[in-house]
């Protein structure tokens, strides 16, 4: 399983990529409004410049031309842009269209393994299954990702799996056992991945013995 950092703070994103972990980057609309008054495409521009690897972008027309003009324009910024498109029979007509003209897409707002099934169904590049969502109204949201990459096995469909709505490190691992093929998580929670008590106190402990070492020289 693959890491994107599911965000649209540059500074977050450049730090995560110095750490040599992600694979790519999410971002949807509430993450870019949280960045205040930044040009959207700018913004897209620049991570695709600073990771190497996919850059999903949202396009939020709910009608299939619109969302076919939204996606062209978006996937014009950089080469490396995927765009979202939301779970929706428009939304999946365009799949079907933008998949054709060598457009990856990453079908958004996936709450059920049918939605997972019928946008494979599309030429989705990617399919993104929702947990945190499903968790907080009290579905069991690993579930979901534990069926999506069952029936993708089964049917060899080549559509990727990216588990998103990750909260918390127990997600990630669960995602990881599930076979997603991706984690998009939020900065936050990448961080919390490298804690480990006993790796604070083993790196304390050979530090305080390094500099015994380098006392008694
Ligand atoms: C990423 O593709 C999703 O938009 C994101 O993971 C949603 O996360 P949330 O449910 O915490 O808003």
């Amino acid at each position: 399983m693959k890491f994107f950092l599911d965000t649209a703070n540059l500074e977050d994103i450049k730090t995560a990529h110095s750490w040599g972990v992600i694979a790519g980057v999410t971002t949807n609309p509430t993450l870019v409004s949280k960045e205040g008054d930044i040009d959207f495409h700018t913004r897209v521009r620049e991570i695709a410049e600073t990771v190497n690897g996919p850059v999903s972008a949202e396009a939020v027309s709910l009608e299939k031309s619109r969302l076919i003009e939204e996606a062209k324009v978006l996937a014009g910024i950089h080469p490396q842009v995927v765009v979202k498109v939301p779970l929706c029979p428009d939304g999946l007509g365009a799949v079907k269209e933008l998949t054709a003209l060598g457009i990856k897409t990453n079908v958004t707002l996936v709450f059920s393994a049918n939605q997972a099934v019928l946008a494979a169904a599309a030429g989705a590049t990617y399919v993104s299954p929702f947990v945190g969502r499903l968790d907080d109204i009290g579905e069991d949201g690993m579930k979901l990702i534990y069926d999506v990459v069952e029936i993708f096995d089964l049917y060899g469909i080549e559509t990727k799996v990216i588990a998103a709505s990750l909260r918390h490190p127990a997600h990630v691992l669960e995602c990881a056992k599930a076979g997603a093929d991706y984690a998009t998580v939020p900065f936050k929670v990448l961080k919390m991945l490298f804690d480990h008590p006993l790796t604070k106190k083993g790196i304390d402990q050979f530090n305080a013995d390094w500099a015994k070492y380098l006392a008694n020289k």
